[in-house]
């Protein structure tokens, strides 16, 4: 299984991903710029990605704890996500997301 990720800086990386790991583990362990401070606890937002159109219907939906964490992040949108909270499945062979821009912070030491 892989999927696609788009860094911040446009390049777009295929990457290999084991069935029942969270995306953001797959992002992080392929030494992809995510910080995912909290370690996948939903209490960071630093996990932020944005999820392909063609794929977003295909994740369950987000729980209420995913929804108030992305209403205290930077630069949410519609088909913003937590990678945290992605869970890989064979369906989602191919998901393709792009990290989003990050905190002030983040953004300043980029
Ligand atoms: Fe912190 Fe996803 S890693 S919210």
């Amino acid at each position: 299984m892989q999927i696609h990720v788009t860094d911040r800086h446009g390049k777009r990386h295929t990457l290999e991903a084991l069935e029942g790991f969270r995306v953001m583990e797959i992002i992080r362990d392929w030494d992809l710029d995510i910080k995912a401070e909290c370690g996948g606890a939903c209490a960071c937002g630093t996990c932020h990605v944005y999820v392909a159109p063609e794929w977003a219907e295909k994740l369950r939906g987000p729980l209420d704890e995913e929804t108030e964490q992305l209403d205290m992040t930077f630069d949410v949108e519609a088909n913003s996500r937590l990678s945290c909270q992605i869970i890989m499945t064979a369906e989602l062979d191919g998901l393709e997301v792009t990290l989003a821009p990050g905190t002030e912070k983040e953004r300043a030491a980029a």
